[in-house]
C-alpha cells in the first residue's frame, strides 16, 4: 500500500514519535510505501511531499515539533480545496491517508471521508488534551509536566516576597492542563473556561491565606478562562475563521484586580510555547508510539473515517466526526472536589 502522513493544527511533543512508529510498522510488517505531506494539508493540495522510511525517521523519537511542519487551515478554506486533495490522492497513489491532528484537522479528515468518501484515518493529538473519544491526546502529559516544573519553580521565588504568582497556561476552551499541573504544582486556585470565576472571591481566599501568615500564593489560570458575567471587564479579542479568539492576556488582566483587592504584590507568568515544544515525556512517547502502530492497523482493516484512540488503557477506534464541533471538557466533579478543599 501507499499511505501518506501530515500533521496538522498546533504542534505537539509526541508528533516525530508517532510518525516514526507508522513508517516503521508499515516497512517492516506490511511492505508499504510512506510518503509524508509537508505543512499540513497546504502539502497535500501543493503536492510537496517527503520519502518517510527508516533512515528518515532515525533519530526522531525523542525530538519535539514535527519532520513534516504543520500549519492551521484545510482544504476547506478554498473554493478548489478539495479538489485539489482530491487530485493529491489520485497523483500520489495513495491508498491511505493517516491525519495526525486535533479536532481541527479530525473535522476535516472526517468530511473528506464522509462527503467524498477518501480513504482516512485520524491520530488524536494536542496538548489541550480536549478531543472528544479518546481519554487522552499524545503531548498534553508533557506539556503538564513543564507547567508543574515551572510552579514548583514560581513557589519558592514567591514564598521569598510573599507574592501572587499568577501563572497562565494554555488550554482556550478546556482547562486540563491548568487542572492537572494546578493538582500536582498545589496551586492556590485553578481558573479554568468551563467555570468562570469571580475575582472578589478569589481575592479573598488570597488575602485569607496570606493573613494567615502562608507565604506564596500560585493561581494557575488557562488562557481561556473568563470571569463571571458582570464581575470584571475583559476586552473583546479578535476572533479568527476558525473560531479561534485571539489571546486575551488573562492574567495580565487579573494580577494587578487581586493586588488592588489584597494590597499583595502580584506577578504574572504566561508559559505560552515553552509548553509545546521540546523533547514528549516517556509517557508520551509510549502513547504516541502505540497511536502509530495502531494507525497502521486501522489502515490495514480499512477502518476508513476512523481515529485510533485511549480508552481505559488500551487502544480503540473511535469515529472521526465524533470531534466535529465538539470539545472534552474537563472533569467537573474532580474540579469542585480539589476546590472546595484546597483553595479556601
Ligand atoms: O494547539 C493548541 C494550542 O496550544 C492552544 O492551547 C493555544 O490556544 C493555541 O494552540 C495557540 O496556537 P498558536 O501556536 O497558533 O498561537
Amino acid at each position: 500500500m501507499r499511505i501518506g502522513v501530515l500533521t496538522g493544527g498546533g504542534d505537539c511533543p509526541g508528533l516525530n514519535a508517532v510518525i516514526r512508529a507508522i513508517v516503521r510498522k508499515a516497512e517492516s510488517r506490511f511492505g508499504d510505501e510512506v510518503i509524508g505531506f509537508m505543512d499540513a494539508w497546504d502539502g497535500v493540495m501543493e503536492q510537496r511531499t517527503m520519502t518517510l522510511d527508516t533512515a528518515a525517521v532515525r533519530g526522531i523519537l525523542p525530538r519535539g515539533g514535527t519532520i513534516l511542519g504543520t500549519r492551521r487551515g484545510g482544504p476547506f478554506d478554498t473554493a478548489d480545496g478539495v479538489e485539489r486533495v482530491r487530485k493529491s490522492f489520485e497523483d500520489n497513489r495513495l491508498d491511505a491517508l493517516i491525519v495526525i491532528g486535533g479536532n481541527g484537522s479530525l473535522t476535516v479528515g472526517s468530511l473528506l471521508h464522509e462527503q467524498y468518501g477518501l480513504p482516512i484515518i485520524g491520530v488524536p493529538k494536542t496538548i489541550d488534551n480536549d478531543v472528544v473519544g479518546t481519554d487522552a491526546t499524545f503531548g498534553f502529559q508533557t506539556a503538564v509536566q513543564i507547567a508543574t516544573d515551572a510552579i514548583d519553580r514560581l513557589h519558592t521565588t514567591a514564598e521569598s516576597h510573599d507574592r501572587v504568582m499568577v501563572v497562565e497556561v494554555m488550554g482556550r476552551d478546556a482547562g486540563w492542563i491548568a487542572l492537572q499541573a494546578g493538582i500536582a504544582g498545589g496551586a492556590t486556585a485553578i481558573l479554568v473556561p468551563e467555570v468562570p470565576f469571580d475575582i472578589d472571591e478569589l481575592s479573598a481566599v488570597i488575602a485569607h491565606r496570606h493573613d494567615r501568615g502562608r507565604y506564596a500564593s500560585v493561581v494557575v489560570v488557562a488562557e481561556g478562562a473568563l470571569p463571571k458575567a458582570g464581575t470584571l471587564a475583559i476586552p473583546d479579542v479578535a476572533v479568527n475563521q476558525y473560531g479561534h479568539h485571539s489571546p486575551r492576556n488573562i492574567a495580565q488582566l487579573i494580577a494587578p484586580e487581586i493586588t488592588k483587592r489584597t494590597g499583595y504584590e502580584s506577578r504574572v507568568v504566561q508559559l505560552g510555547h515553552v509548553q509545546r515544544g521540546g523533547t514528549p515525556t516517556s509517557y508520551d512517547r509510549v502513547l504516541s508510539t502505540r497511536f502509530g502502530l495502531a494507525a497502521v492497523d486501522a489502515v490495514h482493516d480499512s477502518a476508513f473515517g476512523q481515529m485510533v484512540v485511549l480508552r481505559c488503557g488500551e487502544i480503540a477506534r473511535e469515529s472521526m466526526s465524533a470531534t466535529r464541533g465538539k470539545i472534552k471538557t474537563i472533569n467537573l466533579d474532580l474540579f469542585a472536589d480539589v476546590s472546595a478543599t484546597f483553595f479556601g
